[in-house]
């Protein structure tokens, strides 16, 4: 293809606005606003989420556009995020790339927010080689994905009930922190001892995941010590989110090795929101060292969610000719 493909991105799936532009698969630019209204409720009010999302799409997508130098009219197609994520949110990312392709004539693409995760890999090198196994970890979903190749995508795990995301962020606000809890969890466990308390985690069948043993083991006991001590949690809170954070690290590192022994696969990774954990981070690398695998591992920036993840997977769709159409649902999966 001698022409070039310029792509404008777009995710809004859960509670961060983002735009991303790119040029043949190289990303010019990836925007995100975050959405601080939640903290206060200890997790995302779908209602504010959507409004928010209104209020930010078009300066962020100006923002991307005028970082990458490329113009509204230079674009070739327009990408954006079709699900999983909340009804409300996902409406505004697909009204505005519907519009968008629309009023200019340019196909859309429409992408799965899981896949894109696992596709962040792709963006810079050195990129996966297959078959690649992806633990994909986030606030809505946990998945291990198996890749044979570029379009394939097999979830041979998956959690029966909260995310791992999800686990971090309600330990947390067991702990009293505000939300996303996930991050705070990571600062505080830098300075804790992880081995000081001990949480129970359950043993699923295959390659499957439960936190809400987990969940419950934590609140059972902190509500037991503070019975005790009602300054427990202050007194103890490094200790507390490091002992946290090793029980689910250790939990999802434990099955991401059983499936690459059991499959045979060398080549692992991590992707998804939690993927910024420093600790899980560390984990993979030691464990890759430990079985001569090779471990990768995203940046910073295509760990959480972002819009050039769904533009490097609107990309390859792009070059497949995988289009979708005016009519299609704003939700798939
Ligand atoms: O992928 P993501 O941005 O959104 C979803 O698709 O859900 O993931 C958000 C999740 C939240 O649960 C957040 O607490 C968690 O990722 N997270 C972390 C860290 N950074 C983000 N969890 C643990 N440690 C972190 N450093
Ligand atoms: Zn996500």
């Amino acid at each position: 293809m001698n022409r070039q493909v310029k792509l404008l991105a777009i995710e809004s799936s859960c509670d961060d606005t983002s735009a991303a532009v790119l040029v043949d698969g190289k990303v010019l630019s990836n925007e995100v606003a975050g959405q601080l209204v939640h903290e206060k409720f200890g997790g995302v009010v779908p209602e504010l989420a959507s409004r928010a999302h209104q209020q930010h799409i078009v300066p962020v997508i100006d923002a991307a556009l005028k970082k990458a130098g490329i113009r509204i009219e230079d674009l070739d197609a327009v990408a954006y995020t079709r699900g999983p994520g909340l009804m409300g949110s996902l409406l505004v990312g697909s009204s505005f790339a519907k519009g968008l392709a629309l009023s200019r004539s340019i196909p859309l693409l429409p992408v799965n927010h899981m896949d894109a995760h696992v596709m962040a890999h792709f963006i810079d090198d050195p990129k996966p080689e297959f078959p690649f196994l992806c633990l994909v970890v986030s606030g809505g979903h946990t998945q291990l994905v198996r890749m044979d190749n570029a379009v394939s995508m097999e979830i041979i795990g998956k959690t029966r009930d909260d995310a791992a995301g999800e686990a971090f962020d309600k330990s947390a606000k067991l702990l009293g922190l505000p939300y996303p809890g996930g991050p705070l969890i990571d600062k505080y466990a830098k300075e804790g001892n992880p081995q000081r308390f001990q949480f129970n985690s359950s043993k699923m069948p295959e390659y499957d995941f439960s936190f809400s043993g987990l969940k419950t083991s934590i609140l059972y006991f902190v509500q037991d010590e503070m019975k005790k001590n009602p300054a427990f949690i202050e007194e103890n809170l490094a200790d507390l989110c490091a002992s946290i954070q090793e029980t689910i690290v250790g939990y999802l590192i434990k099955n991401l090795k059983r499936a690459a022994l059991d499959l045979g696969l060398k080549h692992i990774g991590i992707a998804g929101g939690v993927s910024a954990n420093s600790r899980l981070r560390n984990a993979v690398e030691e464990l890759a060292k430990k079985q001569g695998w090779h471990p990768y591992i995203p940046d910073f920036q295509y760990c959480t969610d972002n819009a050039a993840m769904i533009g490097i997977t609107a990309y390859h769709q792009f070059l497949a000719g995988k289009f979708g159409a005016m009519a299609d649902r704003p939700f798939a999966r």
